[in-house]
């Protein structure tokens, strides 16, 4: 079981020996496995923007570990300034992407951290905000950790699974949310049948689960989006795992373009649908999926980037949300560290979660 090891132990995120913050450049999988050093404001703020960093939980672990690392040459500036410095490179950071709530969450609770501490000068400031930083690292571990056994408890050997995006170890820590189940069963001598869908327009599902998965020795298939509903009319879909990126309290979900697609289709064929994710992605100041920002990106990625040629003229005008909001009504089940939610969302999230 040494592949799956070295699958879920390949940090995406992390401090390296020289306290410098690491990213894997996941624009670059599965062709080359190069590590980026993140040194100012601008590289923090393009790699989340380029998707260099993505997946909820790793955009929430970089936040941590930036605030921390950008925090290191105001060191010598009068106090004050430097908690000035550190909410404008906060404001600056948060501003990359707008969907998923973990960027946010980490920020503010890394600036929290701080003004809430008793500390008085940028020394002990740093220490606090790298202490910050690697404890939202390891809660996160944890977390996917028990979203992941909880997950598996739905499912048995020899199921049909298909996933959307990638939400394994690249985009969280360790097993991931949506894959953990998968990962975790196949540490315990399971095996599963999982379909990926590629993930237009960035291809996701293709460039980094199913390369997770097959390193890791499940049987792993990949399809076209639109491929989905033959694959659970064939009766080879016993469950759908997907990720998320901001829960409303109501219990719809933002998560990659195409997973309403895959929860209208689930629910047309009878198939269970479930949304894991940890607690820092459940957002109860955002009421319904009505409230939830969708990020819109350039038609660059649907026209021209993966092609050797332009896919379209150049004046086709291209629509290009990011992520889309899948009502709670499609949804089965939402699978986190603290337990599995059914409905009704709003009472049973508050449940477990509020009170
Ligand atoms: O645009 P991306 O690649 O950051 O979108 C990622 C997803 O939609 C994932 O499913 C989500 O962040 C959950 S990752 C555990």
């Amino acid at each position: 079981m040494s592949e799956i090891k070295n699958v879920i132990n390949q940090a995406s995120v992390y401090l390296n020996e020289e306290d410098q913050l690491v990213i894997i450049d996941q624009t670059q999988l599965p062709n080359r496995l190069i590590h980026l050093v993140m040194n100012t404001p601008e590289d923090c703020y393009k790699a989340i923007y380029l998707l260099q960093v993505r997946g909820a939980p790793a955009i929430g672990i970089f936040a941590g570990y930036s605030m921390y690392v950008l925090s290191k040459p105001l060191v010598d500036l009068p106090y004050t300034e430097f908690l000035s410095q550190f909410h404008n490179q906060k404001e600056y950071i948060n501003s990359s992407r707008p969907t998923a709530v973990n960027l946010s969450w980490a920020l503010n609770r890394m600036e929290r951290k701080l003004l809430e501490s008793d500390c008085t000068n940028t020394k002990d400031a740093l220490h606090i905000l790298r202490q910050e930083a690697v404890r939202i690292h390891e809660e996160d571990i944890l977390m996917c950790k028990a979203i992941s056994e909880y997950g598996l408890s739905l499912i048995k050997d020899g199921d049909g699974i298909l996933t959307h995006c990638n939400a394994g170890p690249l985009a969280t820590s360790r097993y991931g949310t949506a894959t953990g189940p998968i990962f975790l069963g196949r540490e315990r001598g399971m095996q599963f049948k999982v379909f990926c869908d590629e993930t237009r327009p960035l291809l996701q599902g293709a460039r980094l689960t199913s390369y997770e998965l097959t390193r890791a020795g499940v049987d792993t298939t990949l399809i076209c989006d639109n491929m989905a509903s033959v694959v659970m009319k064939n009766g080879w879909i016993d469950a759908v795992f997907v990720g998320c990126d901001r829960v409303a309290a109501n219990g719809d979900f933002a998560n990659k373009i195409g997973t309403n697609t895959v929860a209208i289709l689930a629910k047309h064929y009878g198939i269970p649908f479930y949304t894991l994710g940890p607690s820092s992605t459940i957002d109860f100041n955002t009421a319904s999926g009505d409230d939830i920002v969708v990020e819109l990106r350039e038609p660059a990625e649907i026209k021209t980037m993966w092609y050797k040629e332009p896919m379209a003229l150049e004046e086709t005008k291209c629509y290009n949300p990011s992520y889309d909001v899948t009502s709670h009504e499609l949804v089965t089940g939402i699978v986190t560290e603290r337990g599995i939610v059914y409905p009704p969302f709003e009472e049973n999230l508050e449940k477990l979660f509020l009170k």
